[in-house]
């Protein structure tokens, strides 16, 4: 039985995926992990948009990720994608941020794309995180209001390597302290 601190080590963010299709119900289960994520005041400020549609996503390879986006092009091999859209959060919650000068919808955010990724990472399956996308054309393509923000794109599949690419971490010393910074 594997851990969580080792299941936590050793997800990585893959760029190269198998064509295999991951099993809907995993899927669901990612989504499903995700939704118990803490938020401020629980607003739970996010919704999940699965696109698993073949044609969808060879859109999504030519509108999304080309031109100056094309860094992520590696994606179009993956089974299935996940936006992760910015929802309102409770009042408290954006009153709060406000006041504190912090953006706690993206804090929470960040903390269900982690529930995600590594429920993911638990069934098997690959993952990576993507902040650089045409939001523009995303928008179009999944029938999202103007107003609305997708924060990420998650692609998820099979690892086409059983290597875990490596992973340099910050000094300790650097990042952690004790009762002082
Ligand atoms: C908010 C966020 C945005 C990211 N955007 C991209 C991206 O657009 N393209 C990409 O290849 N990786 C992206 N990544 C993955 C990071 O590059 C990766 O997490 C980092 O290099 C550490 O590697 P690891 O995930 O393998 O531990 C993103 C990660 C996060 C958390």
């Amino acid at each position: 039985m594997i851990t969580f601190h080792q299941l936590a080590k050793t997800r990585r963010s893959i760029r190269a995926f198998t064509k295999q299709n991951i099993k809907k119900e995993d899927v669901a289960l990612c989504v499903e992990t995700a939704r118990f994520a803490p938020s401020a005041c629980n607003s739970q400020p996010w919704k999940f948009v699965i696109i698993d549609d073949p044609l969808l996503k060879d859109q999504i390879a030519k509108r999304v990720l080309s031109g100056i986006h094309k860094m992520n092009y590696f994606a179009v091999n993956a089974s299935v994608y996940i936006a992760l859209l910015k929802e309102p959060t409770k009042m408290p919650a954006w009153l709060g941020g406000k006041v504190r000068n912090t953006d706690f919808h993206r804090i929470d955010i960040g903390i269900a794309c982690s529930h995600l990724v590594l429920q993911a990472q638990d069934l098997g399956i690959a993952s990576c995180i993507l902040g650089w996308f045409n939001e523009r054309n995303l928008k179009k393509l999944l029938k999202v209001p103007f107003y609305k923000k997708i924060e990420l794109l998650i692609a998820l599949g099979y690892a086409k390597k059983i290597e875990l690419p490596k992973k340099i971490l910050k000094n300790k010393n650097t990042t952690m302290s004790f009762n002082q910074y």
